[in-house]
């Protein structure tokens, strides 16, 4: 079986594609490493291809003839896709959609797509399931809606059958594998937190501390990178053997405050750190949480990890690389 990951240098690629390596799956990546890390794909077969070469893309769909896709490849930062949305409704769904014709003309008609909680917006209940309203509130969101969309298209004609996974907020490292986050700029909650332990920043910022939750801060939904990894193998299995379309939440069901998130760093490490309260920013909504039963029903998928693990397993690979893959 052989399955073609894009963005396979990036941190959730990265785990994924070494989890399908070791499961006997023939995987190829392709990433143009502008945000990912080579060090991060070992000695798995790597091209360093960019998504937004059509031609390219045909090439090596022609050459490699995969049996399954998995696209992870995307700019995903929700500021920058506000300053600079046509990197996202232009870049990402150009890049997108080149991938999806290629794979179709050469033969490939599975594909996982990595979708995110972004599609929401800001929800009018938790925890959110697949029927929630999709009403996304930047260009990054409205990117992987638009992406859904047209696999929603090809494959009501026919062409092709896709998982379009909605991701909430992935997390934790891969230590087995020494793979963990190396994002520059770095935006996500618990490697800025543990970063700031390690010294990399000077205090950790909490965006409000007057919201509707228990301790005022922000609520999300954390989600082990293995736990995503297993997700993908899942969604996998679900487009060969029963060959349909869906569309799955993937998120631990739980939500855990920023105080939380700083507190349980701080145990972990046994490092105090600064903490500086900012004002809100706009558009974060006050409570994320998934719904993941669909996901637990259509594909068998469980997250087996847990909180502590999952900020256990990044203060461990942060600490062994506190500059990332190039320190
Ligand atoms: N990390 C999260 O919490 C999260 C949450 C929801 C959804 N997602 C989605 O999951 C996917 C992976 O996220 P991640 O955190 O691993 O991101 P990442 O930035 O670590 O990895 C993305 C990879 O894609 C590559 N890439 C980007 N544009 C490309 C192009 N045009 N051609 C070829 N390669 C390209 C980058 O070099 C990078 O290696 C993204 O699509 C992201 O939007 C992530």
């Amino acid at each position: 079986m052989k399955v073609l990951i894009t963005g396979g240098a990036g941190y959730i690629g990265s785990v994924t594609a070494r989890r399908l390596a070791d499961s006997g799956y023939d995987v190829l990546i392709v990433d143009n490493l502008s945000l990912g890390h080579r060090e991060s794909t070992g000695t798995l077969k790597f091209e360093c291809v960019d998504l937004d070469d059509r031609k390219t893309v045909s090439r090596v769909c022609g050459d490699y003839k995969p049996d399954a896709a998995i696209h992870f490849a995307a700019r995903s930062l929700v500021g920058e896709s506000m300053t600079d949305p046509l990197s996202y409704l232009g870049g990402n769904v150009a890049a997108s959609l080149n991938l999806f014709r290629s794979l179709v003309e050469n033969g490939c008609r599975n594909i996982v797509f990595s979708s995110s909680a972004a599609v929401y917006g800001i929800p009018g209940s938790v925890p959110i399931d697949e029927n929630a309203p999709v009403r996304p509130i930047n260009p990054y969101g409205s990117s992987k809606w638009i992406c859904e969309q047209l696999l929603g298209q090809f494959s009501s004609s026919g062409l092709l059958n896709f998982v379009s996974l909605r991701y909430f907020n992935a997390a934790g490292a891969d230590i087995g594998n020494d793979l963990g986050e190396d994002h520059e700029p770095e935006t996500h909650l618990i490697p800025r937190v543990v970063l700031a332990a390690l010294g990399k920043y000077p205090s950790v910022k909490i965006f409000g501390t007057d919201y509707p939750t228990g301790d005022g801060t922000c609520v999300r939904d954390y989600i082990h990178v293995n736990d995503l990894a297993g997700a993908h193998i899942a969604a996998l299995d679900y487009l060969l053997e029963r060959g349909g379309s869906t569309i799955l939440n993937l998120g631990n069901g739980d939500g855990f405050s920023v105080r939380e998130i700083i507190s349980l760093v701080k145990e972990v490490s046994g490092v105090s750190f600064s903490v500086s309260e900012e004002d809100k920013r706009p558009g974060d909504p006050p409570v994320l949480i998934a719904s993941n039963s669909r996901a637990e029903f259509e594909i068998g998928w469980k997250p087996q990890l847990g909180i502590r693990e999952i900020v256990r397993s990044a203060w461990e690979w942060h600490s062994m690389h506190p500059d990332g893959y190039s320190g």
